[in-house]
């Protein structure tokens, strides 16, 4: 199973592409690179604490919640994620492989060593107390390596994976998009739910053209519905 941004649409946490999305409306480049937070690190934090604010006022949607008891009906169930908002933990799941990192930790942007406060003011950005490098957001950035336990682990996973969902991801960014194809070419069969069409779409085995939010929890009704006929039977 992996997860994009659109799973969090609902909730009400911008994708980045599209109409509405954060790429559209400020540039990749002075936001999320270490070049950036090396050049103008206040602009960095503002625009961090901003998505954080915003992450911390919504809840999780019925496609999170969906996916969370979904896991019980399965012998393994791995959720990785390119989301940093952490959204998929409070609607209760639990094996979860962020791939890019989550936006309420921090980090040292020299040691990498964490850096528990959790509000940072951007005007006054603290210092490591080991090494004394800036503290950044402990997410991916453009340019930089995914960590390599956390991706190993997913493509891993997706190799030995029957089933496949991949949900609300353009499937453009990798090395997370080669995830769904890794787990086809292995043999798993590839179910791709987004509204939207994506790179993926003609490759996948199943379709499903519609929001997360609504698909998923009628999925899991006939998941169980299914059980409960086989527990009868
Ligand atoms: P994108 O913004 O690229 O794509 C979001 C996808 O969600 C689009 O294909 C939408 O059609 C789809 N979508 C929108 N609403 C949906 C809904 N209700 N249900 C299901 N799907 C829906 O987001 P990602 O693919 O997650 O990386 O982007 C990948 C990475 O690019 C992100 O992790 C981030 C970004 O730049 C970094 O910051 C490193």
């Amino acid at each position: 199973m992996l997860t994009g941004a659109g799973i969090s649409a609902e909730s009400g946490v911008p994708t980045f592409r599209g109409k509405e999305g954060l790429w559209g409306k400020f540039r990749a480049e002075e936001l999320a690179t270490m070049e950036a937070f090396l050049r103008n690190p206040e602009i960095v934090w503002e625009w961090y604490s901003w998505r954080r604010k915003l992450i911390s006022e919504v809840q999780p949607n019925p496609g999170h919640f969906a996916l969370a008891e979904l896991a019980d009906y399965f012998d393994s169930f791995t959720l990785v994620t390119q989301n940093v908002d952490g959204l998929h933990r409070v609607a209760g799941s639990t094996d979860i492989l962020e791939l890019h990192g989550n936006i309420n930790r921090n980090k040292c942007v020299k040691c990498e060593a964490p850096f528990d406060e959790v509000d940072i003011d951007p005007a006054r950005i603290p210092k490591c107390k080991g090494c004394g490098g800036s503290i950044r957001p402990d997410v991916v950035w453009f340019g930089e390596m995914l960590p390599g336990e956390v991706i190993e682990a997913a493509f891993r996973r997706s190799e030995e994976a029957d089933l496949f969902f991949s949900i609300g991801t353009s499937a453009i960014v990798h090395p997370a998009a080669s995830l769904p194809m890794t787990a086809r070419r292995c043999g798993a069969t590839l179910v791709e739910i987004n509204p939207e069409e994506t790179p993926l779409s003609n490759l996948a085995d199943i379709r499903i053209g519609a929001p997360s939010g609504e698909f998923l929890p009628k999925l899991l009704d006939a998941v169980k519905a299914r059980k409960n006929q086989s527990g009868q039977g």
